[in-house]
């Protein structure tokens, strides 16, 4: 036995590490793990609820964003992580200016040689229009992914962990650089300019309808299988580094018997712009074309989306856009063409500049 005769016994224990070495050195260094910052903003990724079993009528930011790092040890595996908590809240409550500050963060981090991606941790009720602003106006190839949870992190089978895995790997991977703004959810990867929530509660609630999602996350890695055709991110116009304020643009919602009191009251608010989405394919009630035109008279740009939710808003289709002086949405949702219609204004007024904005983002 070894044991008995020691000067065997180190021969051996020096040869088994000569061979774990070589066999270390042939497998070449570890490679090198992408360095990804997780913003949290809040949300139900960081909920909590009174019991295992809560699934709806939990707290939604309550968790910090070191507890969520904590919570799935894993990521250490896929990235280098650091976490910072840009706000904690519930994301109905997003504003303006919050996507200001997020954004001024972003571009700083990006712009940063030890920065190779970002994650965002997010409600999902907002979360689809948080990615198409960032979509608009980051300006950087790196990744930048979103990421929410449809449970609380105390639910059985919470879907945050494995969301915040994902999105973390999907970050730190070659595969997302230059796609744009991606959102993460249920194994899933969609672009931030046509994804939507189409259910109150499931775990599949995040869709991109009719144009489909982008691909995959499986097995800890990224599938691409389509990639946008629209501009973004490093392509873009919009520059937000120098804007304080973004100008009100609000949404009047079509529906039978609909008057023109929420158009008069937004304007009355002060309102830059009117989206208006529209039943069908955008189409403007008779009681509703006056306000609207005098909406446009007062300098406010309109622009009909539809409630419909997918296909192509046709120019000159359910109203005469060219002598209206209105834009169309094209195939962007009613929250998404506010955005876009925001940032447009924050560069012009010119009805025909904007409505190219909305045939290019
Ligand atoms: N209050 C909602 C929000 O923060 C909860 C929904 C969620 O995050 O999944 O968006």
């Amino acid at each position: 036995m070894l044991y008995k005769n020691p000067a065997r016994s180190m021969i051996a224990l020096f040869a088994i590490l000569f061979f774990m070495t070589q066999a270390a050195q042939a497998e070449g260094p570890a490679p090198k793990l992408a360095n990804v910052t997780i913003l949290a903003t809040g949300g139900t990724i960081a909920g909590t609820g009174a019991s295992s079993t809560t699934t709806v009528g939990y707290t939604a930011a309550t968790v910090g964003v070191q507890r969520l790092i904590q919570a799935v040890p894993e990521l250490a595996k896929v990235a280098n992580v650091s976490g910072e908590q840009v706000f904690q809240i519930a994301s109905e409550n997003m504003s303006n200016e919050h996507w200001l500050i997020l954004a001024k963060r972003v571009n700083v981090l990006l712009a940063q040689a030890n920065v190779d991606g970002i994650v965002i941790t997010h409600g999902t009720d907002t979360l689809e229009e948080t990615a198409y602003f960032l979509n608009l106006v980051v300006k950087s190839r790196k990744p930048v992914v979103l990421v929410g949870a449809m449970r609380p992190s105390t639910a059985i089978s919470a879907d945050g962990p494995i969301n915040l895995y994902n999105a973390v790997l999907l970050a730190a991977s070659q595969e997302a650089i230059g796609k744009g703004v991606l959102v993460a959810m249920n194994d899933q990867i969609q672009a931030a300019r046509e994804v939507t929530k189409v259910n109150t509660s499931t775990l599949d609630a995040f869709r991109t309808p009719e144009l489909g999602m982008l691909g995959y996350i499986q097995g800890s890695k990224a599938f691409f299988y389509r990639q946008v055709v629209r501009k973004h991110t490093f392509e873009t116009e919009f520059d937000i580094s120098k804007v304080a304020v973004l100008p009100q643009v609000d949404i009047v919602y079509g529906y039978a018997n609909m008057g023109p009191v929420a158009v008069d009251a937004f304007m009355a608010a002060g309102a830059k712009g009117i989206v208006h989405a529209g039943v069908g394919d955008g189409s403007l009630a008779a009681k509703v074309v006056p306000a609207l035109k005098a909406a446009r008279a007062k300098g406010a740009v309109v622009v009909r989306a539809s409630r419909v939710g997918q296909g192509i808003l046709a120019r000159n289709g359910e109203a005469n856009d060219d002598e209206l002086d209105f834009v169309v949405a094209d195939t962007l949702n009613a929250q998404k063409a506010r955005i876009l219609l925001m940032l447009a204004l924050t560069k012009t007024s010119d009805t025909k500049e904007i409505q190219r904005m909305f045939y290019t983002y």
